[in-house]
Parts: C-alpha cells; sequence; structure tokens
C-alpha cells in the first residue's frame, strides 16, 4: 500500500481526503491545533513551521506521496498577520517540497483559484496571476517555491465545499446550517466560482497521483455559478425555503480583506490529463445532499476533540 503524508489533517480538504483513502493508501496525518480521535490512520501532531520539523517527519514516516493540504485560509486572518500568513502559505510549502525533492518523494501542493484578480472571464494555467489580497498573494508564492525548488511538483488549483469537523468551514454547511433552521441569509449574487464537492475533489486528485501528473492543473468543477445562485440550487435539493437567501452585492458587505468576484478557471487541461469532464454542479450537490441524510456531517464532527476553528 503506498505511503502518503497529508499535511493539513484536521483542514476540510486533509480530513475528507484521508478519511476516503485510508482503506487504499497507508495515511499519514499532520494536524496543528485540532486534535482528532479515533480516526482510521496516522496521526502526527506538529507546527509545520517550526524549523526542523519537515525533516524530520518526512525521514521517520518514509512517505512515497505528501499532500500538503495545511495552509493559513482565512482571508481576514491573513491580513492581520501577514508574517504567519507568509510562514504558512509561503515559507513552509517550499521547505516540503524542497525536502520530498531530496528525498525523491512524489509533493502534491494545493493552492486557490484565489490567485486571479478576477477582472478576465476565464483563467486557464497560462494566465498570469494577480493576487489582490494577502492570502492570495501568500499562496502564490507559495506555488513559485514550490516549482523553484522541486519542478517535479503537482500544484492544483482547486475550490471546494463539504462536510468539515466544525460543521460551519463551507460555503455549503453555512447555507445547510441557516435554511434548515428557517433562517436568513445573504448571497452574493456577483461573486462567481466553480466549486467541487471535496469528496469528488479528493477521488480526482487520486487519479492525479496515480498518475503523476506533473505542474499547474487547475481542479474544479467544469460549471461555474455565482455564490448566490449555489445557495438556491442547495436549498432546491434539500427542499429549503430558497426565498430565505437574499441576493446581494459583495460592495455592499462589510469584508476586510479583498476578494476576486470572478474566478471561472478553465478545466481543459485536466479533463485531457484525465480523458473526462470534470463534475457539473447538479452532480456534486446531489452527492452532499446523500452524504448528509446518510450521516456523513455527523460522523466527520464525531473525529473532533478540542476546540477547532482556531485561526490558522
Ligand atoms: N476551502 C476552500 O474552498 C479552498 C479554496 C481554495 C483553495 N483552498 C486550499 O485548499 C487547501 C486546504 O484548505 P482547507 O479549506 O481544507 O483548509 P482548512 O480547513 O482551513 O485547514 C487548514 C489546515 O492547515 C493546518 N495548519 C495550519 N497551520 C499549520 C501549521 N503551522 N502546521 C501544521 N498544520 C497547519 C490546520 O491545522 P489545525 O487546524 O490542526 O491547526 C488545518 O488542518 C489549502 O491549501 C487552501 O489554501 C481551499
Amino acid at each position: 500500500m503506498k505511503r502518503i503524508l497529508v499535511t493539513g489533517v484536521s483542514g476540510l480538504l486533509g480530513l475528507n481526503f484521508s478519511l476516503q483513502t485510508a482503506a487504499r493508501y497507508d495515511v499519514y496525518g499532520v494536524f496543528h491545533r485540532n486534535q482528532l480521535k479515533d480516526v482510521p490512520f496516522e496521526l502526527i501532531n506538529t507546527d509545520l513551521t517550526q524549523s526542523d520539523e519537515v525533516d524530520h517527519i518526512l525521514d521517520s514516516v518514509k512517505p512515497e506521496v505528501v499532500l500538503n493540504c495545511a495552509a493559513m485560509t482565512r482571508l481576514d486572518a491573513c491580513e492581520l498577520n501577514k508574517d504567519l500568513a507568509h510562514q504558512v502559505n509561503t515559507v513552509m510549502p517550499g521547505k516540503l517540497a524542497k525536502a520530498a525533492a531530496q528525498r525523491g518523494i512524489f509533493f502534491v501542493h494545493i493552492s486557490t483559484d484565489s490567485i486571479f484578480d478576477g477582472r478576465r472571464d476565464h483563467y486557464s494555467e497560462k494566465d498570469l496571476p494577480n493576487p489582490i489580497n494577502t492570502y492570495a498573494r501568500t499562496k502564490l508564492a507559495g506555488e513559485q517555491r514550490v516549482l523553484e525548488v522541486n519542478p517535479q511538483a503537482l500544484i492544483a488549483r482547486v475550490v471546494f465545499y463539504g462536510c468539515s469537523l466544525s460543521g460551519e468551514r463551507s460555503l455549503a454547511e453555512f447555507f445547510y446550517n441557516h435554511l434548515s433552521q428557517g433562517q436568513t441569509v445573504r448571497g452574493f449574487a456577483d461573486v462567481f466560482f466553480c466549486p467541487l464537492l471535496v469528496n469528488q475533489l479528493s477521488e480526482i486528485l487520486v487519479e492525479m497521483i496515480e498518475l503523476k501528473l506533473e505542474g499547474l492543473y487547475h481542479v474544479v468543477s467544469s460549471e461555474c455559478l455565482s455564490k448566490y445562485d449555489f445557495g438556491v440550487k442547495l436549498a432546491r435539493r434539500f427542499d429549503f425555503d430558497e426565498e430565505l437567501i437574499a441576493p446581494v452585492s459583495w460592495h455592499d458587505v462589510d469584508l476586510h480583506a479583498e476578494r476576486a468576484a470572478n474566478l471561472r478557471l478553465c478545466t481543459d487541461k485536466i479533463q485531457s490529463a484525465l480523458g473526462k469532464s470534470m463534475p457539473p454542479q447538479a452532480e456534486g450537490i446531489d452527492q452532499f445532499y446523500k452524504l448528509v441524510q446518510d450521516g456523513y456531517a455527523q460522523s466527520i464532527q464525531s473525529y473532533k476533540t478540542i476546540t477547532d476553528n482556531v485561526p490558522g
């Protein structure tokens, strides 16, 4: 069985990926502040920004693959602590990528759609990024460091939703939690994205790892939509009252970090590498509905031990 080290294992992607692949891979998951319990894989607790940790972990685990899902993802927290964002999103991926290259370990780095400024219609891998906030700037610098020190690395620019440890990490959980209680919410009608369900993304990452793809890929849904439309589609699938969602403009909401409003990414490159289309929205939302009906959300939250939702 292939041994894989997953950083950010307490996060939305790291946890879903590790649970989903634990029977296929020998998974070692690294968490920082959010301790997990009773998970079907090995756990390592460390702060990856500490100098010797990366080499030490790779030498003791000896993985064949490293999947780097660890990041400082909260946009406003990144604005408030730019130095920590730089350490976690830029320096740490570079260190991991270099240490992996030195040991012949395949390195997979997770990046973001947010490295674009949102001023164009669509973005392919050939388009020049222009990040407009600290999170995006540090993530783009992370991509660049990874490729400088490890040209064989795979970088996936993603955006996703699903069930998280806290039950409130993703946009789907935000809509679900409010609408299921009959509460009104606002949805941005002028912010566009192409999210995948995290479980779909995990399967696609497995295929990319098995094919040992190298370089940069946009790994998102083939269908892009506004955040408001995403909420409406979700409400319809769950039979919630879609009138509870008020369409608003992001200009009308006071946000600390600037956001890119149009993150429609082209998926041609990944589609031709895998020989299939990226899933459309209805497929992901239907799978999310079934997971929630089957108690998957509660089962994910049952792995939680101490406080989560801490910045980082
Ligand atoms: N969520 C999205 O829609 C989205 C969109 C675009 C790109 N991405 C990218 O996808 C990846 C995964 O995102 P996510 O939403 O799953 O993240 P998340 O839920 O915010 O989790 C982040 C993870 O990083 C870990 N971490 C942070 N600082 C660390 C440190 N110093 N040492 C070790 N671990 C550390 C956290 O550990 P603790 O919680 O244990 O402290 C946590 O497991 C990230 O690269 C993110 O930039 C996400």
